[in-house]
């Protein structure tokens, strides 16, 4: 490669890189987001196109690979549904471990033997080998599990941690030998033994706590994709894989807080399983009213705020609930829309719905803003949503979700929860929001019971 060529290819790398940064701070508000998504695919062009530049390349099998995978990509993203949304991240992290462990294999064999590289560079593959592994096969359990191909309940052993430590310290040990030696067999058992390790962490943690696994998992990828571009000296890879290795970790630690879990206790507690406590019995009588009840409640009402939680999805009601708050707000009435951080069953869940719905990026609020002022609320519009406004969060010490940052819909006159029965969320924690004195349980399907109550508006 020409001097020049090496210069100018090495800019396009450093635009890149910067173009992937400012995309990715973009992506922290719902306004500029979608600006920055596309940034960020700008830069990745660039960075694809300067690194197809460099010689030396069979352009046949690039070219080949490339329709390949955007065929792929392209009904991938096409027939998806919204709620199949989780499962697809989590595919997509697995094969980016995948291209990483091939990436390190390719090398290894391509230079022959061990002399034909440095020690830096045995440890790049040794650990590329490892990262890339665990993230595939574990990407694969997460997949199963959120698609309902493998059991959602954690599957749990005596002697679980021992046995995983065991397979830690034999990875330790092939990795070692590989370092030492650059044997082949070193690193067949170690690309073997990381395989398992992936499978037997993630078969340990609940199918509904896959989100937070899946962001981990992607925060491996992008680490094992930095480690790779150490391999096979190229500065954009490492650049972006630890772009997308520290982003993935920042996410995984936002939705622990909010859930007021720690890592540790989503890893290793195998929450969901049968043993775990579920908290107080709650008894009463729940108020059910009609949707034609509803329509009194909400037109009198000056200000409505809508909570929408993974039912919404289920029920794909966005739609729907963004009319009904254009039909109140024609009413004169003052609508927000407050999102908790880990409602829905992936980071961002709600935010995406209601963008898809075109709610206005205005209206979106955080619980930080919306609690202080919920007493003053007309009505509380909890649209699917079940443990992120359980106020056993806050009064129940016995309670697992006890200490976890609710939407405290109960504080408003009117609570309005649509639902379809009185069972409890993804937590298994019965809630006493349904008992309590201001609640009214609108039982359906919610985009059939908020449809009736747009209809209703119509009809008025
Ligand atoms: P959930 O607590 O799971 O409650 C969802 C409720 O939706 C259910 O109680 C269900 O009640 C109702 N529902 C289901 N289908 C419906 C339909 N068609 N129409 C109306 N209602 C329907 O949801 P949430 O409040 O959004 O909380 C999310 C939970 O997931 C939290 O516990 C959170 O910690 C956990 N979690 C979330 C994430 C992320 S990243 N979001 C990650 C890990 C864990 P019925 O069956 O009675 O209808």
């Amino acid at each position: 490669m020409t001097g020049d060529l090496k210069f100018g290819i090495g800019i396009a790398y450093i635009v890149a890189s910067i173009l992937f940064v400012v995309g990715i701070k973009m992506l922290s508000s719902a306004a500029t987001a979608r600006r920055g998504n596309l940034l960020s695919s700008v830069g990745m062009l660039v960075a694809i196109v300067a690194t197809l530049l460099t010689r030396g390349m069979s352009y046949t099998w690039i070219l080949v690979a490339m329709i390949v995978g955007s065929a792929i990509g392209l009904i991938a993203a096409r027939k998806v549904k919204m709620t199949g949304m989780p499962e697809l991240v989590g595919l997509f992290n697995g094969f980016g471990g995948l291209a990483s462990l091939l990436v390190a294999w390719a090398e290894f064999v391509l230079k022959g033997d061990a002399t034909a590289y440095s020690t830096f560079t045995a440890i790049a593959i040794a650990l590329t080998a490892v990262v890339g592994a665990v993230t595939f096969s574990g990407s694969c359990v997460a997949f199963g599990k959120l698609a309902g191909l493998l059991p959602g309940k954690p599957i749990l052993y005596k002697g679980q941690q021992a046995v995983n430590v065991l397979i830690l310290i034999l990875a330790l040990v092939c990795g070692a030998l590989f370092v030492c030696q650059g044997a082949y067999p070193a690193l067949v058992a170690l690309t073997i033994v990381a395989i398992i390790l992936g499978v037997l962490s993630v078969i340990a943690i609940g199918g509904a706590d896959m989100p937070v696994v899946i962001c981990l998992l992607n925060s491996y990828s992008g680490l094992a994709a930095c480690l790779a571009g150490f391999i096979i000296e190229n500065n954009v890879l490492i650049v972006a894989g630890s772009l997308v290795g520290a982003s993935g970790l920042i996410l995984t630690t936002i939705m622990c807080k909010a859930m007021n879990r720690s890592l540790a206790n989503v890893l290793f507690s195998g929450f969901g399983a049968v043993t775990e406590s579920r908290g107080a019995s709650y008894q009463g009588e729940a108020k059910s009213l009609t949707a034609q009840d509803a329509y009194f409640i909400l037109e009198a009402a000056r200000s409505v705020v809508f909570v929408p939680g993974y039912g919404m999805a289920v029920a794909q009601a966005q739609h729907a609930v963004r009319e009904l708050g254009e039909l109140l707000e024609a009413n004169g009435t003052d609508v927000n829309y407050c999102i908790h951080p880990v409602a829905g069953r992936m980071p961002g869940h709600m935010n995406v719905l209601l963008a898809e719905a075109n709610v206005p990026y205005e209206q979106l609020v955080e619980p930080d803003d919306s609690n202080p002022i919920m007493p003053t609320l007309d009505v509380a519009m909890v649209i699917g949503a079940n443990d992120v406004v359980n106020p056993a969060a806050k009064d129940d010490e016995q309670s697992p979700l006890y200490g976890m940052p609710i939407i405290e819909v109960d504080q408003a006159r009117t609570c309005i929860v649509l639902k379809r029965s009185l069972k409890p969320g993804f937590a298994g924690v019965e809630n006493p929001l349904f008992f309590k004195e201001n609640t009214r349980m609108l039982f359906g399907d919610a985009k059939a019971s908020i449809s009736e109550l747009v209809t209703e508006f119509k009809d008025a």
